[in-house]
């Protein structure tokens, strides 16, 4: 084989690999694992202590709610910002990088977007806004809630 012509297949083996390389990220970040769901929605695939992870935030999420709401009855905005910032993007770096994959991309940006949410209801309150101003990022928040929810649900690898 000419020296040339092995330089050509070095190429394109790397091209190739480049190219499994990128697929890979693909699925990893951008597609995750998922299927569709029996009611429409995308059903994201995790394993079964995947799944409890998600679920047992999710539920956090509404145990924290209750206490942002509680503290805002009393105009006790220290209280509405440390409940809030419990539920910061700080909580996200909870989640293994192998359940991260399997997250789309879509459905990773929103779950961010909801943390940061959290954190910005935290700021504004330690920066004297008012509960008024608080209640309507809480709706901003609950709206995500609701975004994610009609678009995703989450479904067991062992189908359970
Ligand atoms: C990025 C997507 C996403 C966001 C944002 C999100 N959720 Fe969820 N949530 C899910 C998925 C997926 C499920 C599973 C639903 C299913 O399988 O039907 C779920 C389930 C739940 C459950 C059921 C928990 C259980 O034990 O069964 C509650 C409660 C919940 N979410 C509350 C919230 C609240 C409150 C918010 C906003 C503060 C929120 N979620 C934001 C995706 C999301």
């Amino acid at each position: 084989m000419t020296g040339a012509a092995r330089s050509r297949i070095y190429l394109a083996t790397i091209a190739v690999l480049l190219l499994v390389i990128a697929a890979m990220a693909y699925k990893f970040i951008v597609v995750g694992s998922t299927q569709r769901g029996e009611d429409g929605r995308v059903a994201v695939v995790l394993e079964p202590g995947e799944r409890a992870l998600m679920l047992r935030e999710m539920r956090e999420f509404v145990a924290g709610l209750q206490l942002v709401e509680d503290a805002l009855s009393r105009d006790d905005m220290p209280g509405v910002a440390k409940a809030s910032r419990k539920l910061g993007a700080a909580r996200a770096h909870d989640v293994p990088v192998a359940m991260m994959g399997k997250l789309p991309l879509e459905f990773k940006t929103m779950a961010f977007d909801t943390h940061r949410a959290f954190d910005a209801i935290a700021v504004d309150a330690e920066a004297n806004g008012t509960p008024k101003h608080a209640l309507a990022q809480l709706a901003d928040v609950l709206q995500k809630c609701v975004a994610c929810h009609a678009t995703y649900q989450v479904t067991s690898s062992t189908g359970h």
